[in-house]
């Protein structure tokens, strides 16, 4: 909470080509709820150096990913829209954090053990301790709600169990953050192997819509969709392929899963992936159109980035003070 507002805190990594999972699983959703919270959305560009990055690439990225933010809907005048590494604070408290953390807790993460295993060049100490700079974020803003997907709930209630651990120490310093519960976003999955979800860095690029993908792209890819010998559009498990192709139609259109399955009832599946195809490429096109008129706009983009650093440092700033005093830190000399 901050003052009597509660508070939304979300971060996206600015690596790899966003795909249309990305956008309806969570940053559509983002722009549904961020009018009942005192929001800050960060480009987490501190997480993307746990991997190796093209610098140039890195900044054209985080950039890019910042200006998506503002064409989803999300009005940077309202919402804090920044890059993490713009507010000092969360590495300063990431490593008070980190004091507060044990070896063994760290240990357990999936996420650490999947990626160490697919980075086995680079597993470095950033990489281990990622979770907490992800609790440092949270914590940072007091945090009341934190929409995250299913694989970022073992971080979330990590940074929980951090939270109560100084707070045990120290009083009542950090609001503990409870996970985004109300209608979240759909769960979009690869057009390849639909028993993965979409992945920005899935290698095979038919498996993914980007969210810069043009009308041909999005319809060549749909018409390619792995499906089944099933021949019937049915809402079930047992037909991964087209359930996914349903819910991604329901996403874009806002029909309920067995509304799309009457409407396509008797219908064959060349049909219907040309109607998600297009379905997607309506959808996308807005988004697209307004990200390439905000990216014309330097001055615009930048003012936003100046500004909202600063609104966000604001806040860090007041936490992470309350935080060096608990901890006992010397007093400042004004
Ligand atoms: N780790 C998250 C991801 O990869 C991104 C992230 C960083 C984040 N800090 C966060 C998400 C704080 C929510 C809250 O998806």
């Amino acid at each position: 909470m901050i003052g009597d507002q509660k508070v939304l805190f979300s971060g996206m990594q600015a690596t790899g080509n966003l795909t249309l999972g990305n956008y309806l699983g969570a940053l559509k959703n983002w722009v549904h709820i961020a009018d009942e919270y005192l929001t800050f959305f960060s480009v987490v560009d501190l997480h993307s150096i746990t991997i190796r990055q093209d610098p140039a690439e890195l900044r054209k990225r985080a950039r890019n990913l910042l200006t998506l933010y503002i064409a989803a809907g999300l009005d940077p005048e309202k919402n804090c829209i920044y890059y993490q590494s713009h507010v000092s604070g969360h590495a300063e408290l990431a490593w008070i954090l980190n004091c507060f953390t044990y070896m063994g807790e760290l240990n357990r993460m999936t996420q650490f053990k999947d990626k160490a295993a697919k980075h086995a060049d680079n597993i470095n100490a950033g990489l281990f301790t990622y979770p907490v700079l992800m609790a440092a974020d949270i914590l940072l803003y007091q945090a009341d709600v934190v929409p995250v997907g299913k694989d970022q709930m073992q971080h979330l209630e990590i940074t929980r169990d951090i939270a109560q651990r100084f707070n045990a120490v120290y009083g009542d310093v950090f609001t503990i953050p409870e996970p985004y519960l109300g209608k979240t976003g759909a769960k979009i999955r690869s057009l390849q192997d639909p028993e993965k979800k979409m992945s920005k860095s899935d290698e095979n690029p038919n498996a993914s819509i980007y969210l810069m993908d043009d009308a041909d792209t999005v319809i060549r890819k749909f018409k390619r969709a792995v499906t089944d010998s099933e021949a019937q559009i049915v809402y079930r498990d047992e037909q991964p392929g087209i359930q996914n192709l349903i819910d991604i139609y329901g996403a874009c259109t806002g029909k309920a899963p067995e509304e799309v399955v009457r409407e396509f009832d008797g219908k064959g599946y060349g049909e219907f992936k040309m109607a998600v195809g297009e379905a997607v490429v309506a959808q996308l096109r807005p988004l697209q159109e307004r990200f390439a008129q905000l990216s014309k706009d330097k001055a615009y983009i930048d003012g936003i980035i100046k500004s909202n650093a600063e609104k966000a440092s604001y806040y860090a700033t007041k936490t992470l003070r309350k935080v060096q005093k608990k901890v006992g830190f010397p007093d400042r000399i004004r």
